[in-house]
């Protein structure tokens, strides 16, 4: 039976390719207001604002490509019984080849009409449809004629795809956490299901927030930081 390991990721393990950070001095927090591109307010306030945002996002997105980090991910999958939980909106982690992933704050190169679901209930998969790395604009409309919007879960919507990712942490015999600040709930509150006694490896050129004596700081870039995973665990096996 193979091991389960969950990848826990966050905007790190996609900077070697290119693409910014939200929280890092120069990353898209800096650079735009996040409650003007990544709310419900800003978008019902200036969605013409929101859909520009996201737009070149998509359009930056398809001049980039999976790095090292993203490939020995998907690499694990040989070996192991992989899930990748991602809190990124990039395809990264599908174009390096990983099979199992769950989105939790959604897909750039998908979107939906913004009427479709309220938010309690998350919305019908039905309704969201991938447009590749193309643009949106006000007046694009979906078949039930509602305006269309990204499919990106904005602060302070539901997560949906959350009870999947806590069952697969609770599942996990190996958590390894690469790229995220761990700032943004319930992303960062998931290695707490992690089982008791199993090793939980975290990979972050930074010092991490959490405290917790199961916690291995690989303290590297990602490309890096796999590097040293893969041999880690290799040596326990
Ligand atoms: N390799 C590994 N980690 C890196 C690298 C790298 N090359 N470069 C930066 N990092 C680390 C930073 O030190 C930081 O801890 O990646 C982390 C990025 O943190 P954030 O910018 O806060 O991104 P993330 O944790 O993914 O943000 C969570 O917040 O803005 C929302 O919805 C958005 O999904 C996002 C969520």
């Amino acid at each position: 039976m193979k091991k389960k390991i969950v990848v826990l990721t966050g905007a790190g393990v996609s900077a070697e390719s290119g693409v910014s950070t939200f929280r890092d001095s120069d990353g898209l927090w800096e650079q735009h207001k996040v409650e003007d591109v990544a709310s419900i307010e800003g978008w019902y306030r200036n969605p013409a604002l929101v859909l520009d945002f996201y737009n070149a996002r998509r359009a930056q997105l398809a001049t980039v490509k999976p790095n090292a980090a993203h490939r020995a991910i998907a690499e694990l999958e040989n070996e192991y019984d992989v899930i990748v939980v991602t809190q990124n909106v990039d395809n990264l982690h599908e174009r390096a080849g990983s099979t199992r992933i769950i989105h939790l704050h959604g897909e750039l190169t998908k979107v939906r009409p913004e009427n479709c679901c309220n938010d309690r209930d998350g919305f019908s998969e039905e309704a969201v449809f991938d447009i590749g790395h193309d643009s949106i604009s006000l007046g694009d409309l979906a078949p039930n004629g509602a305006q269309l919007r990204p499919h990106i879960v904005w602060f302070g919507e539901a997560v949906p795809k959350i009870e999947s990712a806590i069952d697969a942490v609770e599942a996990a015999d190996i958590l390894l956490i690469v790229g995220t600040s761990l700032q943004v709930y319930p992303a960062a509150g998931l290695y707490a299901y992690a089982k008791a006694g199993i090793p939980i490896y975290i990979i972050d050129p930074k010092d991490v927030s959490i405290r917790d004596g199961r916690i291995h700081h690989i303290k590297d870039v990602a490309t890096k930081g796999m590097e040293e995973f893969k041999n880690l665990i290799k040596s326990k096996n």
